[in-house]
């Protein structure tokens, strides 16, 4: 069992391969963290627990035994004596939100419970996890807070969440509920996170921890371009290879903060959950509230381990479904290739070229539907263009299937044109606040999900379209921020839960598409990676990274997006040049090798190729599936990081995957920008030094020792743009 109770002490630890967690109940009751870091054989912990107890003004408990303010804090309330930002506060019946909570009991299990309508990790056995549950309690509101700790028995990942229940008569409010809360004792830390914009997306910046408040948070309704729900502490001197670094990524697709408070005895406090701006939620007796998941990561082999063990936890224990293991089509998208300038007949001549080059499957992107020929009408008239697509969609998917290449379509659930005959019939239906004008962006509002007339309608009208042709894929697509977040089924006192209750509804309605056609592959994507979150991940075992399709800013995309998320949720595509976003021409063979890095397709017109380019993409088609194990399914490591530029004076990138039996190596390095004379060499991670490693190409042999120790040797002049890759194969 990888958790402990010490009767004596009242002491819990939870134990990973490498990390252990651990609290303690104190005499009054209060939950005291006590240790989170390398793993540890003790329960004699309580003496970390001695602070200082004079801090002027700060007040003791009521028994006079304890300091909350100066007291590391499990999971801290609000309005009573910690004066730093809280995890939970509750307004009770009388109106105040003085939050205190004591333990009442406990619960020690194998395996991990699902939380009812949000997605979550899962162990696949019960061995493979443990739980504990605590139970806290509030007398005065009658409020039941049961904490939710599982601890993976080969990963360092630990997972927190919260159920709030109203066990009285009277209703409460929750004003702010987090996922998790850990304090640290000291402030040694950066914080490191991910933040973007649209087409660029995930780019990791860090910052030194500072006295106050710090943080990140979405506001936009879904996890955003602009920030995602992730946050790491990185104790000083760490590296990508060294150090101990805390991962903190919330599964949550909605408006979320994370808050980094450094207070004036310089201990940290880290928390993460649902955004409490413009958020609420009122319980009625009897009704329980459970929030979404955080998943803590510690690493003590700095940021590249811990990034490989999301990568594992995510891939294994997080996507779903028989797309999960089963090998990923190489796509076609027909986005870039035709926006909404395409008939049957241009998807079908994309689809024989496809079968010709052993590409697999074609995607109908975005104009099949409703009278959509520009981007500003139809979002809700999903039926097909008969103008566009003549004869049926029926009758062009078996055109397509008949060239052997599978058929898949986009579709964006949650949206409404006004120009649309579904908003003409249901004005009500878009998010709006009665008496205010609407916001609107890219032409278009977006549907009230929290409710369920509403999601049965698009279901309905999905899934005739999915059940009439056979369809294998669907893009799932989201291309706005929400606004005036109001819903008219809901009483005044209920408006701020819509933010979340949307949220819930996109998942429940996900689940349905899912549990009614199982063998569908679905692609998240919002305006690009928008929505590229552990929740999505629960639905749809990829992503489209960015609408930044430019081999070298993917570079960056996809290396910020490696930190967190797997390859194999990273969708990549080979796209035209000049590059439609950015304007740069990079060689066909360069945008096949950065593409190659994720789940890997095209986005460009293949009758448009010439003859050499066909031969590429027959070259890139027989690599893909040459290295497909090892990258979707390997360990990933970021050798040289394009984003730094101190470190990196050839401006360059370059990244590994190792298989799981570390035989197969594949080495790509990419010159961003050139200069004269480059000295390069590059170490090698994950080997086994004993084993001999052979280049695939030049027949060259080191040992695993040598190529990690001393490195590859790429000091040659590249032009700007070059990339190499380099196979390696140890018998
Ligand atoms: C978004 C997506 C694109 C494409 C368009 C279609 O921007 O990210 O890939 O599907 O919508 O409108």
């Amino acid at each position: 069992m990888a958790i402990i109770f010490d009767f004596e002490r009242k002491v819990f630890r939870l134990d990973t391969p490498q990390s252990s967690y651990a609290m303690y109940i104190s005499e009054s009751g209060f939950l005291i963290h006590l240790y989170y870091g390398a793993k540890i054989p003790d329960t004699d912990l309580i003496y970390l627990a001695k602070r200082p107890n004079t801090v002027s003004f700060s007040a003791l408990t009521a028994d006079q035994k304890l300091t909350l303010d100066s007291a590391l804090l499990e999971y801290p309330t609000n309005g009573i004596s910690d004066m730093r930002s809280s995890a939970l506060s509750i307004r009770g019946f009388s109106g105040n939100s003085a939050t205190d909570i004591r333990y009442r009991s406990h619960r020690i299990y194998s395996g991990k419970p699902k939380i009812p309508g949000l997605p979550a990790t899962y162990a696949e056995n019960e061995n493979d996890a443990d739980t504990l549950e605590i139970v806290m309690y509030d007398e005065l509101w009658d409020a039941e807070i049961t904490l939710f700790y599982t601890a993976f028995n080969t990963l360092d990942a630990i997972t927190r969440s919260v159920r709030v229940k109203n066990n009285g008569t009277k209703a409460f409010d929750i004003e702010r509920v987090h996922s998790s809360a850990v304090d640290f004792y000291d402030d040694n830390f950066e914080m490191l996170h991910l933040e973007g914009r649209w087409g660029k997306e995930r780019t990791p910046v860090k910052r030194r921890l500072m006295y106050g408040l710090q943080g990140i948070q979405s506001k936009r309704g879904s996890s955003s371009h602009n920030h995602n729900p992730f946050v790491a502490l990185c104790r000083d001197g760490w590296t990508e290879e060294s150090g101990e670094v805390y991962g903190f990524s919330l599964v949550y697709s909605g408006n979320f903060s994370a808050e980094v408070e450094v207070d004036s005895l310089n201990s940290t406090r880290v928390l993460m959950g649902i955004n409490p701006t413009d958020f609420g939620w009122h319980l009625d007796a009897g009704e329980s509230f459970c929030t979404p998941e955080t998943v803590m990561v510690y690493s003590n082999e700095g940021l590249g381990k811990m990034s490989r063990t999301y990568h594992r936890l995510y891939r294994n224990n997080l996507c779903r479904g028989e797309w999960k293991t089963k090998k990923r089509p190489i796509i076609v998208n027909n986005w870039e290739a035709t926006y909404f300038g395409f008939d049957d007949d241009k998807l079908v001549a994309i689809a024989k070229e496809a079968s010709e080059l052993g590409i697999e499957m074609l995607v109908m992107d975005d104009g099949w539907f409703g009278k959509r020929n520009t981007d500003n009408c139809s979002l809700g008239d999903w039926y097909v263009n008969q103008d566009k697509i003549r004869g049926g969609l029926k009758q062009l998917v078996d055109r397509v299937n008949a060239l052997g290449i599978k058929f898949g379509i986009w579709f964006e659930p949650e949206m409404i044109s006004p120009d649309s005959d579904l908003f003409r019939e249901h004005p009500d239906w878009c998010l709006h606040v009665n008496g205010r004008e609407c916001s609107i962006a890219r032409s278009q509002y977006v549907l009230d999900m929290s409710r369920k007339d509403v999601r049965d309608n698009i279901f309905e009208q999905m899934s005739k379209i999915l059940s009439n042709a056979n369809i294998e894929y669907v893009k799932w697509d989201f291309n706005r921020n929400l606004t005036e977040v109001g819903s008219e089924q809901l009483p005044p006192e209920r408006q701020k839960e819509v933010g979340h209750r949307y949220v819930l509804g996109v998942y429940e309605l996900l689940e349905r598409l899912v549990t009614e056609f199982p063998k569908l592959l679905l692609e998240g994507c919002s305006g690009g990676g928008g929505r590229f979150d552990p929740g999505m991940l629960y639905y749809s075992p990829q992503i489209w990274t960015s609408d930044d399709t430019d081999a070298i800013e993917r570079l960056e995309i996809q290396n910020g997006t490696s930190i967190v998320y797997p390859p194999s949720t990273m969708s990549a595509h080979v796209s035209a040049i000049p590059n439609h976003q950015t304007g740069r021409n990079t060689s066909f063979k360069t945008r096949g090798d950065v593409a190659m890095a994720g789940a890997f397709g095209y986005e460009l017109d293949l009758t448009k190729l010439s003859e050499e380019e066909r031969e590429l993409v027959r070259k890139q088609v027989r690599t893909y599936h040459e290295f497909y194990d090892t990258i979707q399914n390997g360990e990933y490591y970021r050798l040289i990081n394009p984003t730094e530029d101190k470190s990196n004076p050839t401006c360059s990138a370059a990244w590994e995957s190792v298989s799981g039996d570390k035989r197969d190596v594949i080495v790509t390095y990419v010159v961003m920008r050139t200069s004269v004379s480059i000295s390069r060499y590059v170490r090698l991670r994950g080997l086994d030094p004993d084993l001999t490693y052979t280049n695939t190409e030049s027949g060259e042999s080191y040992s695993g020792a040598l190529l990690m120790n001393a490195g590859i040797n790429l000091s040659w002049n590249h032009k700007d743009g070059d990339s190499t890759v380099i196979h390696f194969k140890a018998l």
